[in-house]
C-alpha cells in the first residue's frame, strides 16, 4: 500500500493532545518518522516510528535541544509542524505583563526560533516544509484574548516571511487557522459552558464543532508533494465558521 511520506522525518510539537496527537497520529500512518515534542511527561500514545522528547517549547535552549533530538534520531528533518500553543488571559487593563509574555513566547517566539533552527536540514530536505498552526484569530480579533490573538496574527505574519525567504530552497511555509476544534484547550469550554459549542455549531456551514482529525487532514495535504506549489498560505479549516460575520 502506498503511503504519502515513506521515509520523511517530521517534528510536531504539542503532539501530545488534540491536533497534535492527531496530526502526528495521521503522519505515521503515511510512513513517516515523527519525532513529538510536549510539555507533559509521556508520550499518550506509542507507533513504533514514534519517538517523544520532554520539553517546554518556549524553554531556555528548547529550541536547539529539539532540533538535535531529531538529527540525532532520524539524521535529517524534512516536516516542521509548530503546534504548540497556549490560551489564556483576561482583559487588556486587567492583564499581567507575565501572563502576555508567556502566550507570546509559547504561540509566536517559540515558532520563530524552533524554525529558525531548523531551517539547516530543512535546506537539505528533498521536501521541506514548515506548518505552524495559526487560527480564525489569526485574522479576527476577541475581548479577553489579546496575547492570543496577538500571537496568531504573529504566525501568519511569520509564516509568510519564512516562506519568502526559504522558497529558493524548495521549502514551502503555511499556516493553518482552525475553528473551534474539539480538544483540550476547548473541552474545559465545552464541558462547562453549553453556549460555546451551541455557539460555534450554529455558526458553522456544517452544523458542528471540528475535530482534531479534520485539521490533521488538512496537515498532512500541504506535507505531500501534490502541494508544493502551495506556500505563504493561510488555510481556514473551520467547517464554514468564517463565512458569516
Ligand atoms: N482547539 C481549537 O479550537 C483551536 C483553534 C484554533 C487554533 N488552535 C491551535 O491548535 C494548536 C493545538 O492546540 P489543541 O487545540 O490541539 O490543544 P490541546 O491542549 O489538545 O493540545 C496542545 C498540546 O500542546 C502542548 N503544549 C502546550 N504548551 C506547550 C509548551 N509550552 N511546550 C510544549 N508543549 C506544549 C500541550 O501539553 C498539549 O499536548 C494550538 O496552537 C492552538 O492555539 C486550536
Amino acid at each position: 500500500m502506498s503511503t504519502d511520506h515513506p521515509g520523511f522525518c517530521a517534528i510536531v510539537t504539542g503532539g501530545n493532545s488534540g491536533i497534535g496527537r492527531a496530526t502526528a497520529e495521521r503522519l505515521l500512518t503515511e510512513g513517516a518518522r515523527v519525532l513529538v515534542v510536549d510539555q507533559q511527561p509521556a508520550a499518550s500514545f506509542s507507533a513504533p516510528d514514534l519517538h517523544y522528547l520532554e520539553a517546554d517549547v518556549a524553554g531556555p535552549g528548547s529550541p536547539e535541544r529539539i532540533i538535535r533530538k531529531a538529527i540525532d534520531t532520524f539524521g535529517r528533518l524534512d516536516f516542521l509542524i509548530n503546534n504548540a500553543g497556549m490560551v489564556g488571559g483576561t482583559e487588556i487593563d486587567q492583564m499581567a505583563l507575565e501572563d502576555w509574555r508567556r502566550i507570546i513566547a509559547v504561540n509566536l517566539d517559540a515558532v520563530f526560533q524552533i524554525s529558525q533552527a531548523a531551517i539547516p536540514y530543512l535546506k537539505t530536505s528533498q521536501r521541506g516544509r514548515i506548518i505552524n498552526i495559526g487560527s480564525i484569530m489569526s485574522n479576527l480579533a476577541g475581548a479577553g484574548m489579546a496575547a492570543y490573538t496577538t500571537s496568531k496574527h504573529g504566525v501568519a505574519g511569520l509564516t509568510k516571511t519564512l516562506a519568502l525567504e526559504l522558497g529558493r530552497y524548495g521549502i514551502t511555509a503555511n499556516f493553518i487557522q482552525p475553528g473551534a476544534i474539539q480538544t483540550g484547550i476547548t473541552q474545559p469550554a465545552i464541558d462547562h459552558d453549553p453556549s460555546f459549542s451551541q455557539f460555534w455549531t450554529q455558526k458553522s456551514a456544517l452544523g458542528r464543532l471540528g475535530q482534531p482529525k479534520d485539521i490533521a487532514n488538512a496537515i498532512n495535504f500541504l506535507l505531500t508533494e501534490d502541494a508544493g506549489f502551495i506556500t505563504a498560505h493561510g488555510l481556514v479549516v473551520d467547517g464554514g465558521v468564517m463565512v458569516t460575520p
